[in-house]
């Protein structure tokens, strides 16, 4: 087989056949088809697409670059959720342990933040002594002992997405919805669970502004859980305005553990519940209810278990930034909007999150907005804290917020609604 070919094909509009796809993916893993060549195929797919057949060939060949875990010694069937990221979604956080405590086994690999969303895992490491990386051995370990495990992707999990994603990111080809979605679905289905959840989010802190973007990621991402025997279910929500109060790493912790409690904001409460349902009844598990979890304490028992398993304090003060700025109100009347994309700015900037891969993050930097959209605001009361362990990020911070409010009298806002539509 010819690389060249397989380029013009797509470059002209074809069909890459399934060999061609099986040979390019196994080819691009080994080194042999280089990153210039493999750059101008992902350019030639993002302006012509893929169909059905051929995104499910090139995640299937995704996932056969690598290992498949696997979960058949645990005795509870195996669920999940992934989140196509946004700004304050500290979901995760709450809703293993809830899904746990309810009878699922959730192994959950995550990522870390870039930009302006933060990451599962930047967010769980400001507890001190827990551990991202584990092996598949200790992964089991913890999912017997806690129901649930959050960690990092090892390297052996879909390695031609790893160096694919790389390559996309430097050459501006991530916003392929073929390419985004075998590269999710590639990665969860190697992961092993048989029953997924998708969180795909819509909105200005999304990666899919429009909802009609959104719908088609997530039918997209469907189907391939569905070629894959995997029983997936996706909720189309809400990424106009940022998730809870808070964003930031150690902020989102404490957050949580708020909505741990049984009491947090109702936002993170709703989706927390609703996603904890859908993936109970994608693993065919009944009459057993998150809500309950989360009032009556089990879940929060089953993250205490997850957190020691993987070598963290649950009882130790999460940090702290050095320093706080406060945001107040520059008018009476009701918020009736609040930016997620200018908000997540601002909490990147205040060192929540990184430009690139390498750059360390601040525990304890991030923002907290004391007014959500609907509520009324008195001119000269807080409305952000603004948290930094370096004063000097403050400035470039306010930047970032200066058009993230309305405030309008007897305003109402125009939100969208927080779960916009169910996609089976
Ligand atoms: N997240 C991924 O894992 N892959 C993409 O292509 C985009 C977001």
């Amino acid at each position: 087989m010819d690389v060249i070919d397989v380029i013009v094909t797509k470059r002209d509009g074809g069909e890459l056949s399934t060999a061609q796809i099986d040979w390019v993916i196994e080819n691009y893993t080994s080194g042999a088809v280089a990153d210039e060549q493999m750059s101008a195929l992902n350019m030639a797919i993002l302006l012509n697409g893929m169909d059905r057949r051929e995104i499910s060939d090139w995640t299937k060949a995704m996932i056969r670059s690598g290992e498949r875990m696997d979960w058949s010694a645990l005795d509870r069937p195996t669920t999940d959720k992934h989140s196509t990221g946004g700004v304050g979604d500290k979901i995760t956080l709450p809703l293993s342990p809830a899904v746990a405590a309810c009878g699922g086994a959730v192994p959950q690999l995550s990522g870390r933040g870039l930009g302006h969303t933060g990451g599962t895992l930047d967010k769980l490491e400001s507890i001190p002594g827990w551990r991202a990386r584990l092996s598949n051995a200790e992964m089991l370990a913890v999912l017997r002992e806690a129901g649930s495990v959050i960690c990092a992707a090892g390297e052996g999990l879909a390695p031609a997405d790893r160096k694919l994603y790389a390559l996309r990111d430097v050459t501006g080809t991530v916003e392929s919805i073929p390419l985004i979605a075998s590269s999710i679905m590639s990665k969860k289905i190697a992961e092993g669970t048989s029953a997924l959840v998708l969180d795909v989010k819509t909105g200005s802190g999304a990666f899919m502004k429009t909802p009609e973007r959104a719908r088609e990621l997530a039918r997209t991402m469907v189907e391939l859980g569905h070629d894959a025997g995997v029983d997936t279910v996706a909720l189309l929500t809400a990424m106009d305005r940022p998730l809870g109060r808070t964003a930031g790493n150690a902020l989102e912790v404490a957050e949580s553990l708020e909505v741990l409690a049984g009491g947090g904001p109702a936002d993170i409460v709703e989706l927390t519940v609703a996603l904890g349902r859908e993936m109970l009844a994608a693993a065919g598990i009944y009459g057993k209810d998150p809500a309950d979890a989360l009032r009556d304490g089990t879940a929060m028992d089953h993250w205490r278990r997850m957190i020691i398993a993987q070598g963290g304090d649950p009882d130790a003060p999460l940090p702290v930034a050095r320093e706080t700025h406060t945001v107040t109100a520059p008018a009476s009347g009701v918020l009736t909007r609040l930016d997620a994309l200018a908000v997540g700015v601002a909490a990147w900037r205040l060192g929540a999150g990184r430009a690139r891969k390498e750059d360390p993050v601040s525990a304890g930097a991030g923002i907290t907005w004391h007014a959500v959209p609907g509520d009324r605001v008195e001119a000269g009361r807080p409305l952000f804290t603004l948290h930094a362990d370096e004063p000097v990020r403050f400035e470039r911070a306010l930047q970032a917020l200066e058009d993230a409010c309305e405030i309008v009298p007897d305003g109402v806002p125009r939100l969208l609604p927080l779960i916009i539509e169910r996609i089976v």
